[in-house]
């Protein structure tokens, strides 16, 4: 077999060693365009993960490159004066340069022919291998050459970055958060060898060009740096190497494989540095192929094979490395932080590390992120123990007069089941069982402002007197058995009304029995849905008197808090969103004017609803389509709301229009709650797939959210708060006292659940490579 590989960088390289040693008979080349040990970049870092697959695929080359690393369990966050530290961590670091002669070695060992200084221009000179590399890295000529192909999705990150090195030593992953005249700079270093440490220095495009950064020489700019960060370099110098500032490319392929060519390493897809994994993704591409190619019968299906195995973990890695840049990009959101909250929103950033997690690491760092949380409670008016605080989802928050006694809330949902707008028993059980469960705040499901406004038959209403006082009653029932506040959300269907229930086929047409549909635009949501109404004035100035009278009953029900659905394509997310808002009148046109009615709707039920009690909206921060609404223009919509006085922002996403692309995944809607609560600075309640108390404390403690819903988890666990309260032993939990025996039982057999699990977490987690270290260096005097 002849095997072409294109780059001698570590996807190459690598790819190489573990081909021939799969196929020792087999004719393998490397093509690099560069002399042997010439090479950009200072050091490169793996976890410990990663080096046990080292270890497993190649034992000769991980025990040198084992050997020529620098360990670091720690990663410690400097900002504002202050530096936090979180040990258990398990990276190394190593040269690239030693790292890349070490791969060199070991391949012609192995018997690979390395062939430098060559630069191929035409992959046609290997028509006769079985097999051709392209492993050239990110700006891949033969990615490029195939772009019809490959189909690249270049996507060039704001922020600018430089590479650079010093002799500086440091003992731990080192993220220092700069103030300067200009603005902020990020500088991410490492050791990576005695005496060597690389430094990636970051910061934004109006920083940078503030700073005269546009322009400089290598070694101007690293003499900028030098000086911004001389106080932690302490007369240490910064090295260059081909140092210029650039912009992040991330890039994604839609396909790796063409014939008997594939893509390896960079030139198939990019992770930001900031999670530190573009080495390690390479290297694991090569592992990957290694392992298609000796599993498969033919070079054809391997490559198939490789692609359809490795896509998925190549792409988780992308979207924790896009989550973490996105998090550096808007770094000025959280400048103004407590340092502490500060440290824990850099740690939790791209969703691995959590609240839990670090309470078993750096249980004093996590004590200490507590506390700050509850000084902030304390600071508007809220009496709580700031010594030994509760977890966050435990404080409690007030808006208005209404105070809530924890941050845990009943998503509003649908459940299909009222009689011409009547809730009933079923509806009563509901959301009784869910107040007594524990959760601070419940909301009900949409319940709609008139038949017409209704999504299905089975939506709950509240414009008739039968309605009313069937709410009162569950209102009434919430507020004599619980501490729980509940929160009416009123809507109108718009353009997706008149459809069946969920299980029948959820937005589909009703066939029979359906009322007449009014839209922003009129534009059916499905091809076959009916076709709505563009609604005129006068059918605004109806719509604006149903909620108006129905605001009036809910305040009549002692419901203490009010929302506005203006999220998921129902009538007023209609007209918000450009997609479904096609006027040209005052409605349409700028969102400004899109916001027009739904504002109006909005400032009416206001003036109806009591002024002590707050009201809030939902909104979808993004249709997850093209052309539509984005995070930028939520921080605009929510500003807008906050002038026209909304108390807190219920931040959702899409369900606008039906082909949207959403990308899901845990917690996948809170940066959107991040980016409105923090740019447009309003209280938000962030929801979305967030399934544990341990995520509902990890986006509270980091800032994220002030509220956290769940929908899901609370259909099945209508205790889920009362059990997360046991778990995190606060005891100032409500609860019944009919169920007082239940609540001691679950608080005591807790603490030794919980201790059992921590043992046991502790005992599964093998030793870091650093700590082994440790140990092993350590003088026997000291044991
Ligand atoms: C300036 C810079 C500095 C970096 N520094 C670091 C660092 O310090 N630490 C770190 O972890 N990561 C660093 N990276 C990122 C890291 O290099 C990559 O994620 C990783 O090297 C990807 O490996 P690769 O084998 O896919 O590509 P590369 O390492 O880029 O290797 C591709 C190789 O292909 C060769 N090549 C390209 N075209 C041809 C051709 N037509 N013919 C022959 N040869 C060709 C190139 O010369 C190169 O050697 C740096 C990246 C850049 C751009
Ligand atoms: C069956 C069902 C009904 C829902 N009904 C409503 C509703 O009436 N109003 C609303 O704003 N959101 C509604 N939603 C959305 C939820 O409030 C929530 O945002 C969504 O389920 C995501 O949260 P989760 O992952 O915690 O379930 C509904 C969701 C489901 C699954």
């Amino acid at each position: 077999m002849k095997i072409a590989i294109i780059g001698g960088g570590p996807a190459g390289l690598y790819s190489a060693i573990l081909l021939k040693k799969q196929r020792p008979k087999a004719e393998i080349t490397v093509y690099e365009r560069n002399r042997a040990d010439d090479t950009f970049g200072f050091g490169v870092v793996f976890s410990d993960a990663t080096l046990d697959n080292f270890e497993k695929y190649d034992p000769p080359s991980y025990r040198r490159i084992t050997r020529e690393f620098a360990y670091w369990d720690d990663i410690a966050v400097h900002f504002r004066g202050t530096v936090h530290r979180v040990g258990g961590n398990g990276f190394c670091g190593c040269s690239r340069r030693t790292l890349l002669l070490i791969l060199q070695e070991r391949a012609r060992e192995l018997g690979v022919s390395l062939k430098f200084e060559t630069d191929i221009e035409d992959e046609a000179r290997f028509a006769d291998a079985d097999l051709v590399v392209l492993a050239d890295g990110i700006n891949s000529r033969f990615r490029d050459k195939y772009i019809e192909h490959f189909q690249p999705e270049v996507d060039i990150r704001s922020n600018k970055f430089a590479w650079m090195g010093s002799t500086r030593p440091l003992d731990a992953f080192t993220f220092i958060f700069q103030e300067t005249e200009w603005g902020p700079f990020i500088a991410h270093a490492y050791q990576y060898e005695a005496g060597r440490s690389t430094w990636i220095f970051e910061t934004d495009p109006a920083t940078f060009k503030r700073a005269g950064l546009e322009g400089l020489t290598e070694k101007q700019s690293a003499d900028r740096m030098a000086q911004i960060f001389g106080w932690f370099l302490g007369g240490h110098p910064l090295l260059t190497n081909r140092s210029m500032w650039r912009n992040f490319p991330m890039i994604r392929s839609k396909r790796w494989v063409k014939d008997n060519m594939v893509l390896l390493g960079d030139a198939k897809a990019t992770a930001h540095f900031s999670i530190g994994s573009g080495t390690k993704l390479a290297m694991e591409d090569a592992i990957a192929l290694a392992d298609a190619m000796h599993h498969a019968p033919t070079v054809e299906t391997a490559l198939q094979q490789y692609e359809e195995g490795r896509r998925e973990e190549v792409e988780k890695t992308q979207h924790a490395a896009d989550v973490s840049l996105v998090w550096f990009e808007h770094v000025d959101r959280f400048w103004d932080f407590d340092p502490v909250q500060f440290a824990f929103g850099v740690m939790t950033r791209a969703k691995a590390i959590t609240y839990d997690n670090l309470t078993l690491r750096a249980p004093d760092f996590v004590a200490e992120v507590d506390k700050a949380f509850a000084k902030q409670v304390r600071a508007k008016g809220l009496d709580v123990d700031i010594t030994k605080p509760v977890a966050p989802m435990f404080q409690p928050m007030k808006l208005r007069e209404m105070e809530l006694a924890n941050r845990a809330v009943v998503s509003p949902m649908c459940m299909y089941s009222a009689n011409e707008g009547l809730p009933g028993d079923f509806h009563l059980v509901h959301y009784g069982s869910r107040a007594i469960g524990g959760a601070g705040l419940i909301f009900t499901e949409m319940t709609c402002v008139g038949r017409d406004a209704r999504i299905t038959p089975g939506c709950a209403g509240l414009w008739n007197d039968e309605q009313e006082a069937a709410w009162r009653r569950i209102v009434d029932f919430v507020h004599a058995n619980s501490v729980a506040k509940i929160a009416l959300q009123l809507g109108h269907a718009g353009r997706k009304g008149a459809t069946k229930l969920m299980w029948d086929g959820m937005d589909r047409p009703l066939e029979e029995g359906g009322w007449d549909v009014i839209s922003a635009s009129p534009i059916p949501y499905f091809p076959d849905s009916q076709v709505p109404r563009e609604m005129g004035r006068a059918a605004m100035d109806a719509v604006k008197t149903a909620f108006v009278a129905s605001a009036e009953r809910g305040g009549r029900c002692g419901f203490d808090m009010l929302e506005l659905h203006c999220a998921h394509g129902y009538l007023l997310a209609s007209f918000i969103s450009p997609l479904t808002n096609q006027r040209t009148d005052a409605y349409g046109g700028s969102l400004e004017n899109r916001l027009r009615f739904p504002l109006e709707v909005f400032e009416a039920m206001r003036s109806a609803w009591p002024s002590h009690k707050p009201m809030s909206v939902r909104i979808s921060a993004t249709d997850w389509a093209e052309g539509g609404i984005n995070g930028d223009d939520a921080v605009a919509i929510a500003r807008a709301f906050a002038e026209a006085g909304v108390d807190l922002v219920d931040v959702s996403t899409g369900q606008t229009v039906r082909d949207a692309q959403p990308i899901y995944g845990r917690m996948f809607q809170t940066p959107f709650s991040d980016q409105v609560r923090n740019e447009a600075r309003v209280a938000t309640m962030c929801v979305g797939n967030i399934t544990t108390a341990d995520q509902v404390n990890t986006i509270l403690a980091a800032g994220r959210a002030d509220l956290v819903a769940l929908g899901r988890p609370h259909l099945v666990d209508p205790s889920f708060t009362l059990k997360a309260a046991a778990w995190y032993g606060a005891d100032s939990v409500f609860c019944p006292p009919q169920y007082l025996p239940g609540k001691e039982q679950i608080f005591r057999n807790s603490v030794r659940d919980r201790q059992d699990f921590d043992d046991l977490k502790i005992k599964a987690k093998p030793k870091t490579r650093a700590e082994l270290k440790a140990e092993a260096t350590k003088p026997l005097a000291a044991e």
